[in-house]
């Protein structure tokens, strides 16, 4: 077969797992233009929020006070990802607010970026009981609202932050030590690795290592950047 016909072929293929992805079945044949560059998000991160509900979908709902849905910039170029929140967290209806979240913020400001300017989540968005590591139906269960989340955001890269976040988000049970420092693939998004602040607040020498880590995140970003206003004169 043309060689064309097999790439637009394998095109119109992602598209449709795309929005099998994004909760759509069927659309209609004037939507089908092979030529389009890639997918445009079709939800908001509202619609998103809006579809979790009240959530009960899993057993975490029974102690939870609120849902941390997540918060930040709906078009980052950078996206955190956490594994679930605290008793801050649960009681402030925010990620990442503790003490935990306070040298998350130091973390993303060292490579000057204001924390609004990025959007910070978590594996399971609500509080597991005396904050306990999420259970795997947990995670499976808010797994598609977080995919939802980085379909809409469409970050260039996500950090994830400690043990849960990386193995949930590369399906695998390598340990963070191995995992931590490097890019990997996710939907042709960067994912990399790094050690969780909590962790941090109780090793205080492997900031060291997150902070070669966050410069990787930004010379990655800086050269991306630079890159597209060269495109655009
Ligand atoms: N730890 C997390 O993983 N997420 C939060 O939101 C807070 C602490």
């Amino acid at each position: 077969m043309d060689e064309n016909l097999n790439e637009m072929i394998s095109d119109l293929k992602s598209y449709l797992e795309y929005l099998k992805g994004m909760g759509i079945h069927s659309i209609p044949a004037s939507e089908i233009e092979v030529d389009k560059p890639g997918p445009s998000p079709v939800m908001t991160l509202e619609e998103v929020r809006k579809e979790l509900g009240d959530c009960k979908r899993c057993k975490l709902h029974r102690a939870r006070r609120t849902i941390v849905f997540g918060e930040g910039n709906e078009s980052a170029k950078l996206m955190f990802i956490g594994e679930g929140p605290g008793y801050d967290e649960d009681v402030q209806g925010r990620p990442f607010v503790g003490r935990a979240g306070q040298l998350l913020t130091k973390i993303i400001q060292s490579i000057n970026l204001p924390r609004e300017e990025v959007y910070i989540t978590n594996i399971v968005k609500c509080r597991p009981p005396q904050n306990r590591n999420p259970e795997p139906d947990e995670i499976q269960s808010c797994h598609p609202f977080l995919m939802k989340q980085i379909r809409v955001i469409q970050p260039k890269i996500i950090c994830a932050l400690g043990t849960f976040s990386a193995q949930t988000l590369l399906k695998t049970d390598t340990k963070i030590t191995a995992l931590r420092g490097r890019f990997y693939d996710l939907e042709g998004i960067k994912v990399i690795p790094t050690y969780h602040p909590a962790f941090l607040l109780r090793n205080p020498e492997r900031k060291r290592e997150v902070w070669e880590d966050m410069k990787k995140i930004a010379e990655w970003l800086n050269n991306h950047e630079r890159i597209k206003e060269s495109d655009s004169i």
